[in-house]
């Protein structure tokens, strides 16, 4: 096994597994000082491309924002999401994360759930693919937001498929906006670590759309936390460089290229 994925499973009951997203190179290379695990969502979908839905990213569109995000990594596990469609058979799901695996150098791939696929997990895991899991609020399957996990019946289902999950060989599973009772549940009966988004802190980890917890993307649900208006602070770097263009104030001399210096 991966040591880097060894690690991570070896948090559970330790230490927090600390995990957000990444689509580019410039984002990824300041994460990896502090994330275990940075994931290169399909969220790029509508977070960085505007989209309706994830269902409209494409396997290259994943590929390419891998290959830039690797390139800023030295040290945290690189998980990158399976397009929807991308896995809709054993077959064609083994192709296409073979296909992620050996362009970009990732360390795993991750697969939405929809209580059906745990044999498409199994049979990549089997090819020594490593699968992190994702589950509750899965976009790619459910049409609707809601709250998930919040009866009785729920709460046992999701844990069954939680179950499945890590018996088809998961390393890692994501609990997305499953209520705080039901992700205790399934992170006290699982031997793997859960990453919660939206799910509290009984995880054993959390994730978060980084874009979100800086205030760049405009989407803001409760169970994000913002840490910071960047959007705010982009504003005023740019109305400053505006007025500096307007007013002849940049460039200034001590931006001239003169002899052969570029920097
Ligand atoms: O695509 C994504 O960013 C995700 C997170 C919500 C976990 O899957």
């Amino acid at each position: 096994m991966n040591k880097k994925i060894k690690k991570i499973i070896n948090k559970k009951n330790k230490s927090k597994i600390v995990s957000l997203t990444a689509y580019s190179k410039n984002i990824a290379q300041i994460l990896d000082k502090f994330c275990d695990i940075v994931l290169v969502g399909d969220s790029m979908a509508n977070v960085l491309y505007g989209m309706q839905s994830t269902h409209e990213i494409t396997l290259n569109n994943i590929v390419q924002h891998t290959l830039s995000v690797k390139k800023g990594l030295k040290k945290s596990l690189l998980v990158v999401d399976m397009p929807k469609g991308t896995y809709r058979n054993k077959k064609i799901a083994k192709k296409n994360a073979k296909y992620i695996l050996n362009l970009t150098k990732c360390d795993a791939v991750k697969l939405e759930s929809n209580n059906k696929n745990f044999s498409i997990i199994k049979e990549l895991v089997k090819s020594k693919i490593p699968v992190m899991g994702h589950i509750g609020y899965t976009p790619q399957f459910k049409k609707r937001f809601k709250i998930e996990g919040d009866t009785k019946a729920k709460a046992i289902k999701l844990l069954k498929e939680a179950k499945n999950i890590e018996k088809a060989g998961a390393f890692s599973i994501v609990l997305e906006c499953i209520t705080p009772q039901t992700s205790k549940i399934i992170t006290e009966n699982l031997k793997i670590p859960t990453i919660g988004i939206g799910s509290s802190n009984y995880c054993d980890g959390q994730i978060l759309v980084t874009d979100d917890m800086l205030g760049i993307s405009g989407f803001y649900p409760k169970f994000v936390k913002k840490y910071l208006s960047l959007d705010r602070i982009i504003e005023k770097a740019v109305k400053k460089y505006t007025t500096d263009v307007k007013f002849k104030k940049f460039p200034s001399n001590k931006n001239f290229l003169n002899g052969s210096k570029y920097r």
